[in-house]
């Protein structure tokens, strides 16, 4: 059973107990109507309370029903709500943990409603790009007020119960045990002949209403972005000021299901399913034990290492942190702990937080500091080489059991690996710059890792509010294998006749941060030149430059040097399209033969987003990554991937399979094309079949 019914006194306490947060799928909504109807017929109860368990009220609708026949079977949510408000004995809903959602509508219902001080309340659905639609956005603002359930609403925030005590929304706010509470209070409802309250019969009583919404339009309006569900929001709640509650309850149920089927709601639900996804790992029993990370070990105090030991230091992990000369480990230090300072003049950490989080950190020159962390993030050069040399030097110093990681780009982990003895221990953790911001972290699973060792770093990236996914071994694991192929897609446009500015601003509509030269001239142009002549000269083969190279040997690495793709004024930041760089792009056209030709903007967006697409089909179909959704977490945490596309391959699903292959087999007709543009066999075959990547 989803509740347990039992009696106390002569007060009906019906328990919602479906784990973990007693999500509202059909199953818990059939066994509490027919707990309700059971307690209104029982002749030993007068009243009835409605609870939850400690952690959880209710978090609201089950959205793993979103879309299936389930979300549909009756019981549905409002014909729950309103069996409650049209109860013949008075209902006390009876609230602690999280009350959110669904579950919020469902405590709406009730008579009255007594929480515990803590307890979370929230309507959040606008998160997921839908609106509350169970009664949230009229029965809410009868209960706290226009303005404060619009702000609640429209944002989607969590307020402790506390906070809106005093409203209608609470008869009582407790520190105690909200069910004894709420049953006292029920016996005195009986006792004193209180009456059935119910939300629907207040008014919303605001004399400025009409001025609020006008300015709460605007800014909603302004800050939606691409997403219809905040202004719908704000929409539903002004309904409870001009329409009755029937109507207005029709329209918001109308208003619920429109949301539902648009592209953007569509994506907001698949980042929300992708993320709980990710942390599923075959093979991996869930439960099994961990090993224990006490103390932690970062190599190198560069770009990447600092950003690295800020993440375990806000964990309150200790961190001993190495560099090969003093200065560097001076330079590290010092960026990190600006990097505190700063988060301090903006009031985000106060003085002595920063000083206790530096304190965690232990700077060395030698490795005899390693002898007891539980894991190490080496963060050095990127060459096999450096690698080598420290990993050899890990083997013999960590204790046993210590797991050996490396932040590689490129690299081949089981190669590292082979460096030392116990290559079960080693695996990728792979950050994204600044690492100390970005989310998205790949955790690099070896041939030869052991599954804890992979369990524990899921579970790390968890405590440092990383968001983890596993990848296979490959060049540039899934996100920097893929960025490859967009890079070059679009380098190709310019060839073929494309400017930068015209490349990132198609890109940059479509809803990308940053076009792919803006980002270029933002991480610096000499990188990958240095990358080519590296790999040219290793292959022993004679560079063919490319107009990015030919930037570089002009002195224009990006913004660094005031011009790349784009020239930059003195200290700002706004790219301005340079004739220099067109010239250097109608030489290399000339050099290479090519007649520039028209590129739309369409062709811009498909030819780049495509490219990551079929580069992701082929990640899969090589069991580099194990879910299409996780690309899309890559994509979206550690690129810039606009969230309401719900990533590149969500996005492929939404265009239609067979579209993007008959691009796909277009762009790889075209006479001299890249053989990476034929469609990637999976990407066939799903198409073919009808099927889709999610
Ligand atoms: P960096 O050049 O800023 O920092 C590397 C640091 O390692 C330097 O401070 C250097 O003194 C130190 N170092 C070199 N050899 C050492 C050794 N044997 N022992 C101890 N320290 C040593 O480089 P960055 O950008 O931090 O990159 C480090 C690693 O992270 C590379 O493998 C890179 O591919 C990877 N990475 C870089 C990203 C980026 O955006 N910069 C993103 C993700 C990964």
């Amino acid at each position: 059973m989803s509740s347990h019914y039992e009696v106390r006194g002569r007060t009906a306490v019906i328990t919602l107990d479906y784990p973990p947060i007693n999500g509202l799928g059909a199953t818990l909504r059939t066994d509490l109507l027919a707990a309700l109807d059971r307690a209104l017929a029982d002749n030993d109860a007068q009243s009835i309370v409605l609870t939850g368990t400690a952690r959880a009220f209710s978090g609201g609708a089950d959205v793993k029903e979103f879309g299936t026949a389930k979300a549909a079977q009756e019981p549905r949510l409002p014909v729950l709500i309103a069996a409650l408000e049209d109860a013949t004995k008075p209902v006390v809903a009876a609230i602690a943990g999280v009350c959110m959602g669904g579950g919020l509508e469902l405590a709406l219902g009730a008579h009255y409603r007594v929480a515990k001080a803590d307890a979370q309340i929230a309507l959040p659905e606008v998160k997921l790009g839908l609106l509350p639609g169970a009664g949230g956005t009229q029965r809410l603002p009868r209960a706290i007020g226009l303005e404060a359930a619009l702000n609640m609403i429209v944002s989607g925030a969590t307020v402790p119960a506390a906070k809106l005590k005093g409203t209608a929304l609470f008869d009582e706010v407790t520190e105690g045990d909200p069910v004894a509470a709420a049953v006292a209070f029920a016996e005195r409802v009986v006792a004193e002949k209180l009456p059935l309250k119910r939300l629907r019969d207040l008014k919303v009583k605001d004399p400025q209403a009409e001025a609020f919404l006008q300015f709460a339009r605007n800014t909603v309006g302004a800050m939606a972005g691409p997403y219809p569900a905040p202004l719908k929001c704000l929409e539903m709640v002004a309904l409870s000021i001009s329409k009755p509650i029937d109507e207005a309850l029709r329209i918001e149920r109308e208003t619920f299901m429109g949301l539902m089927n648009t592209p953007e709601s569509r994506a907001l639900r698949h980042v929300f399913a992708a993320e709980r996804a990710a942390g599923k790992i075959a093979g991996l029993p869930e439960g099994a034990p961990l090993r224990e990370i006490r103390k932690v070990g970062v190599i190198g105090a560069g770009t990447m290492g600092g950003g690295i030991t800020m993440n375990f230091l806000n964990a309150g992990i200790p961190v001993v942190l190495l560099e090969t000369k003093q200065e560097a480990l001076d330079k590290g230090l010092g960026i990190i702990r600006k990097n505190y300072e700063n988060s301090a003049k903006k009031g985000k950490l106060t003085a002595e937080q920063v000083e206790q989080r530096m304190a965690l950190i232990t700077p060395t020159l030698d490795y005899a500091p390693f002898a007891d962390v539980d894991l190490v993030v080496e963060a050095v050069f990127e060459h096999m080489d450096v690698k080598e040399q420290v990993f050899r030097k890990l083997d013999e110093v960590c204790k046993p059991g210590a797991i050996l990681a490396s932040n590689t780009s490129y690299l081949n982990i089981d190669k590292i690996a082979s460096f030392t003895k116990r290559p079960a221990d080693v695996l990728g953790l792979h950050f994204f710059s600044p690492a100390n911001v970005m989310r998205l972290l790949e955790v690099v699973r070896g041939a030869k890792t052991a599954p804890d060792v992979l369990a524990t770093s899921m579970a790390l990236a968890k405590k440092i509010k990383k968001i983890a996914v596993v990848s296979g071994v490959c060049d540039g694991f899934i996100g920097n294998r893929m960025i490859a192929r967009y890079g070059a897609a679009a380098q190709g446009l310019i060839n073929a006749g494309a400017l930068p500015q015209q490349v990132d601003g198609a890109l940059q509509k479509f809803g990308l941060a940053m076009g792919p030269f803006r980002m270029g001239d933002l991480a610096g142009l000499d990188i990958g030149w240095a990358t080519r002549k590296r790999k040219a000269a290793e292959a022993g083969v004679e560079m063919k430059p490319i107009v990015a190279d030919k930037l570089c040997e002009a002195g224009r690495f990006g913004q660094k040097t005031g011009a790349g793709w784009y020239r930059y004024e003195a200290a700002k930041r706004d790219p301005i399209p340079d004739p220099v760089t067109e010239q250097l792009i109608t030489e290399y056209r000339a050099a290479n033969g090519i007649t520039p030709r028209a590129v739309s903007d369409e062709e811009v967006v498909q030819r780049c987003i495509f490219a990551l697409v079929n580069e992701g089909a082929r990640i899969l179909e090589e069991g580099i990554a194990a879910r299409a959704s996780d690309i899309d977490l890559v994509y979206l945490n550690g690129y810039g991937f606009p969230a309401h596309r719900g990533g590149p391959m969500l996005y492929a699903d939404t265009v239609g399979l067979p579209n993007v292959v008959r691009a796909l087999k277009r762009f790889a007709a075209a006479p001299g094309a890249d053989p990476s543009w034929q469609p990637a066999p999976l990407l066939l075959k799903l198409a073919e079949e009808g099927k889709t990547f999610s």
